[in-house]
């Protein structure tokens, strides 16, 4: 079916060539044998409007320009081929073509937008699929480089997904929100050994690597087709709704819901696991150092959802 801003001026030239036509059919009269000539002419006219009102808006468009060429046509026969029974008969004989026409070229039009669909949808599905073994095979390489970053990660990834479905959003944002939180550190491969392993505290200089490691996450992920949402998610996972996050010191809404959420989510999960330079911290006081921030650092409704998620599974008293 056509679709694009030029719908109107599609609906506007069917209008005018339907009044064209009838304007010089009730013009021409039934004089001359000439003038049947044009009559008949005119007539097959019509089936250009009700094949192009099938082009352009499918089969309703179709029976709608079906109903406005009947409507226009009864009058003309009636008025200008009155008394001529025999003309009369192969007259309205043309009425049941318009509408052989209108039903056939409708349903072909309506078939073929049947079918676009089901190709665009297998073309997203096989994009998706596309994403999902790239995604795996990063994880298989912070696996390589780093086992503890991966399991880092599929507890993120479980927190974000519980989060998300706290919240209500759409299955399609949950599941871009648990495939960026998979991969969310994968450009930690991009940082040094020495720093990404060091066990004591960062200098501005390592931080600074360490803070790279978003934006060689979105490097990696965007030439992968399909992908672009959530390199965007993964580039933004470290921003702060006060503005005082990086890379970029995004705010408030300009941050990605799903990346609020992978934040909100990492930041719970890092706080729970034992790590070489802390121990593990308990689930209460995790939830309770996110909520000093919330609004702030992290996302306030994703840390609401994150202490109704863990009071729900009892890990947490809601407060
Ligand atoms: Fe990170």
């Amino acid at each position: 079916m056509y679709k694009a801003g030029g719908q109107l001026r599609c609906l506007a030239l069917l209008m005018a060539a339907w009044t064209a036509i009838t304007v010089a059919h009730f013009a021409i009269g039934a004089g001359t044998h000439g003038l049947h000539v044009v009559h008949i002419v005119l007539a097959g006219l019509y089936l250009l409007v009700v094949i192009a009102a099938a082009i352009w808006f499918g089969l309703v468009g179709a029976l709608l320009s079906s109903i406005a060429v009947t409507a226009a046509y009864i009058p003309y026969v009636l008025v200008v081929w009155r008394n001529q029974p025999m003309e009369n008969a192969n007259q309205y004989a043309m009425l049941v073509v318009y509408w052989v026409v209108a039903f056939t070229a409708g349903t072909l039009a309506w078939r073929r937008e049947i079918e676009m669909q089901r190709h665009l949808a297998s073309e997203r599905a096989a994009d998706r699929s596309a994403v999902i073994e790239a995604i795996a095979g990063l994880s298989n390489a912070l696996r390589a480089r780093d086992e503890y970053t991966r399991e880092h990660s599929e507890q993120v990834a479980l927190l974000a997904v519980a989060i998300g479905n706290e919240l209500g959003l759409p299955e399609n944002q949950v599941e871009l929100a648990r495939l960026a939180a998979l991969i969310h550190d994968v450009g930690k491969i991009g940082v040094r050994d020495d720093v990404l392993l060091k066990p004591g505290q960062l200098s501005d200089e390592e931080r600074q690597a360490v803070q790279q490691h978003p934006m060689i996450a979105a490097d990696i992920l965007r030439p992968i087709h399909g992908a672009n949402e959530i390199a965007d998610i993964v580039l933004a996972h470290h921003e702060c709704p006060d503005g005082s996050g990086y890379p970029r010191g995004l705010r408030g809404e300009a941050i990605p819901i799903e990346a609020r959420i992978v934040r909100v989510a990492d930041v719970y999960a890092s706080l729970v696991e034992r790590r070489p330079y802390k121990n593990a911290m308990d689930s209460d006081s995790a939830l309770s150092l996110l909520s000093q921030g919330a609004g702030s650092k992290f996302d306030l409704e994703g840390v609401q959802a994150l202490k109704r998620v863990m009071a729900k599974s009892g890990m947490h008293k809601a407060t």
